[in-house]
């Protein structure tokens, strides 16, 4: 797999899948735009890209804010020209309590991250594809948008609704030569993991023992799915939400 002369821009790029992802891509010769809330990740993943010998330039974009993410567009059309892959993988969490005391405000911020702040990029990067004559694009969603995960709704209906959004817009695309999948990983070894269930080992254990596998997915699981959907070897591949989940969505 080799994706030279490709531009690749990777949301929530700072951390976690996002950055291996990053790295993945860089070392088979992209260009990656990293774009994140978090400067100094960021600034840190562009660090590790260079220092393989690769290119990547960072823009530090809250995604749930429609301006600003038209004018990362604008900004990276001026540097780069074309984005030839865009990996919408920013997302949260959000809170871990039962729906009927999910505070409101933090419904509202998990649904601005992971469904408006996905929507407002797809529109970019569709008129950018559409103008170019083609792309890929793939949003990382989760089990959780296939599946309940009971004290997470807001979670689970943003990633249920960027699903229906994923297929609906693949559809749309598939006679311009743009390409739309999603990816839906289980449990995660990353610091939205590791944060969420710091010193709750039960509960940790418990997540373990839903996957068949019995074992976290690492990020570079979820990165190889991701590079795999992003290649022209899967060009007859559209509109999928592809489980990396250990068997879960099997069980
Ligand atoms: N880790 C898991 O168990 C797991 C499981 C299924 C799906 N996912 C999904 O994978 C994706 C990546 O998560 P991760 O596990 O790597 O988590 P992570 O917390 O390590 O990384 C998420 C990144 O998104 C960035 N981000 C958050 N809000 C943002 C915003 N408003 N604008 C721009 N960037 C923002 C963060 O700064 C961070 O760098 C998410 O969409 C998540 O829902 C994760």
């Amino acid at each position: 797999m080799s994706f030279s002369n490709k531009n690749v821009l990777i949301t929530g790029a700072a951390s976690g899948i996002g950055k291996t992802t990053a790295l993945l891509f860089a070392e088979k010769g992209a260009t990656i735009i990293v774009v994140d809330i978090n400067e100094d990740g960021g600034q840190e993943t562009v660090a590790e890209i260079e220092e393989i010998g690769g290119t990547a330039y960072f823009y530090q974009v809250d995604q749930s804010d429609q301006h600003a993410v038209q004018q990362l567009f604008v900004a990276v059309k001026e540097k780069v020209g074309q984005v030839h892959i865009a990996v919408n993988n920013a997302g949260i969490l959000g809170q871990y309590v039962p729906t009927h005391i999910y505070p409101a405000n933090d419904w509202h911020r998990v649904i601005g991250v992971n469904l408006n702040g996905v929507f407002y990029c797809m529109q970019m990067e569709l008129a950018m594809m559409l103008e170019q004559g083609g792309g890929a694009i793939i949003n990382v969603a989760s089990v959780a948008g296939l599946k309940a995960m009971p004290y997470a709704s807001a979670y689970a209906a943003s990633k249920h609704a960027l699903i229906g959004l994923t297929k609906s817009a693949a559809l749309e695309y598939a006679k311009k030569n743009i390409r739309i999948n999603a990816v839906c990983p289980v449990f995660t070894q990353t610091p939205m993991l590791d944060d969420n269930v710091q010193g709750q080992e039960q509960q940790k254990e418990k997540f373990r023992k839903l996957i068949p596998s019995r074992q976290f997915a690492k990020p570079k699981d979820i990165a190889n799915a991701i590079l795999w959907l992003a290649d022209g070897q899967t060009a007859y591949v559209t509109g999928i939400s592809l489980p990396v989940d250990g068997g879960l969505m099997a069980s």
